[in-house]
């Protein structure tokens, strides 16, 4: 299978989110990749229920909603109920992870586990196979149009050979940074989604851009 494209709406035109939600829906992108920030986790605040109820109104494509938030299980059953497909925790985040992964897979919604930079993939070895993906972040979380962190091709590998020694086909997502300088030796290095907001938005032709990324 193909690697999928996942453009964050934190860097979208909020003054026309119909607009950038329909250029997604049209485009070769395969998920809406939304950021939630709380100013707390994370030192930037960015949207929340309101937002992703307008977006879901729209959107014809999956909802991959990463929480950048604290103690993220106050609110899992809420992002469901508004229409996240996908629910992404910080492993930093949330003191008992393998329940607030259930209470994701119990709405029905796939769950992901979120690493920061330094956070090592070992970490992950027993909740790996709940894990419907873990998403990488190559970048310090909370502010889009940083530059990406080369450390981030070695965690890829460590953690592509952890996924393939237990069997399993977990998604290995990668978000921050990403554009068409990085994006081909991501995917070699055994990433299969990519997330992209500056690269795409930020530019001329966003559904050029999501293409460039596709075909890579
Ligand atoms: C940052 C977010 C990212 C952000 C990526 O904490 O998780 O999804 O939107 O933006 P770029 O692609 O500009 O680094
Ligand atoms: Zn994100």
């Amino acid at each position: 299978m193909s690697h999928l494209i996942a453009p964050s709406i934190l860097a979208a035109d909020f003054g026309n989110l119909q607009r950038d939600c329909e250029m997604v829906n049209n485009s070769d992108a395969d998920w809406f990749h939304i950021d939630v920030m709380d100013g707390h986790f994370v030192p930037n605040i960015s949207y929340g229920m309101p937002v992703i109820k307008a977006i879901k109104k729209y959107a014809t494509k999956p909802l991959d909603v990463h929480l950048m938030i604290e103690k993220p299980e106050r609110y899992i059953e809420e992002f469901a109920n508004i229409g996240a497909d996908i629910i992404t925790v910080h492993y930093e985040s949330t003191v008992h992870l393998h329940r607030t992964i259930t209470q994701i897979k119990d709405t029905g919604c796939k769950a992901g586990v979120v690493l920061n930079l330094t956070t090592p993939v070992s970490v992950l070895e027993d909740i790996l196979p709940q894990c419907f993906m873990v998403l990488l972040m190559s970048i310090n979380p909370g502010f889009g149009g940083q530059k990406f962190e080369e450390m981030t091709y070695s965690k890829i590998k460590k953690l592509r050979s952890m996924i393939n020694a237990q069997n399993l086909n977990t998604h290995i997502e990668i978000d921050g940074g990403v554009n068409d300088k990085n994006a081909r030796k991501l995917i070699e290095s055994g990433a299969d989604v990519l997330v992209a907001g500056s690269y795409v938005f930020k530019s001329e032709n966003p559904s050029q851009k999501i293409s460039e990324l596709k075909l890579i």
